[in-house]
């Protein structure tokens, strides 16, 4: 198993990514840390622990960064509704956050002492990642890959070029990079291919419980629709880990645009080589959308 330590802005999305990785057999989920993003801290960190809660899964959960390295905060109330997690009435917490250390100060903790490299899964805004790496650089070789939800090839969700998680925190997104540790990326793109359609959708409402909270939220979700095909970009993060053979990857050089309000948090995918800068990312460029589907539905079937 392969320990996992999770940054998350929960978030429907994010929830499925978090299920997703709670049920796979072959991930060890050692930290969970909510981070500002879609919703405030606060209910990202309530979300996290109802949604341990409903999966009956005992991880620690850390509160990360209530704000971007330099930016106001944004918000996705839009998408995910005002609790972040609209749609379904979840049991009351079973655990309580730890509060008495940082995200970070816990990162480094489970980094530094696993005998295996840990996997590291960012699906919100990168704040508690470039935190991290910035105070614990020495923990990095014992990183195995960074794996990210964030960035576009074209263009953004939250503005014409931007997407939400690297909108949120650019210079967050800029420092991770940089960073001298295996960054792979899905960008919005793999999302919309592998967008949940109805027949999918349908078949995760059949899965029991889990399938009856996931219909509830999704019913809730506007990130697309039940009909058009809901797009669950977190959960291709976590495919990138668990499924590589989904995915077509580029190895190409990745920089974040911070200086100009017009363009900040656009990720530009130097796919052609204008730069010639060296190569610092594997960004996914296509998904096997069926594959991706089957897979879904499979590992949550482990929850049913
Ligand atoms: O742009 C999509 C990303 O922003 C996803 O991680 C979603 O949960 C929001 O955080
Ligand atoms: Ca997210």
């Amino acid at each position: 198993m392969r320990p996992v330590i999770m940054s998350t802005d929960p978030g429907i999305d994010d929830a499925v990514a978090i299920a997703l990785a709670v049920a796979s057999p072959a991930l060890d989920v050692k930290l969970l840390c909510p981070v500002a993003g879609n919703v405030d801290r606060a209910k990202t960190t309530a979300n996290t622990l109802k949604l341990l809660a409903f999966l009956q899964a005992t991880i620690p959960v850390v509160p990360g960064s209530a704000r971007p390295l330099l930016r106001a905060p944004q918000a996705a109330a839009d998408i995910h509704g005002e609790s972040g997690l609209d749609g379904f009435a979840f049991p009351q917490p079973t655990q309580v956050a730890d509060t008495t250390q940082t995200a970070v100060a816990a990162m480094h903790q489970v980094v530094s002492t696993s005998v295996a490299p840990v996997t590291l899964i960012a699906i919100g805004p990168l704040t508690d990642i470039a935190l991290f790496a910035h105070l614990y650089p020495e923990d990095l070789p014992n990183v195995a890959e960074l794996v990210i939800m964030g960035g576009a090839l074209g263009r953004g969700n939250l503005g014409v070029l931007a997407e939400f998680n690297f909108a949120c925190d650019p210079e967050a997104a800029a420092m991770v990079a940089a960073l001298p540790v295996p960054l792979r990326i899905a960008p919005l793109e793999v999302g919309q291919q592998a967008r949940l359609l109805p027949a999918t959708l349908a078949q995760i409402k059949t899965l029991g419980p889990v399938g009856a909270m996931f219909d509830g939220l999704f019913s809730h979700y506007r990130g697309g629709s039940m009909q058009t095909g809901l797009k669950m970009y977190d959960a291709l993060a976590v495919a990138l880990v668990l499924a590589p053979e989904l995915f077509t990857e580029v190895a190409t050089h990745l920089d974040v645009a911070l200086a100009d309000p017009l363009t900040a948090g656009a990720s530009l995918f130097d796919l052609k080589g204008y730069r010639q800068q060296a190569d610092n990312v594997h960004v996914a460029t296509a998904v096997d959308a069926a594959g991706f589907a089957r897979w879904l539905v499979a590992v949550l079937g482990k929850l049913a």
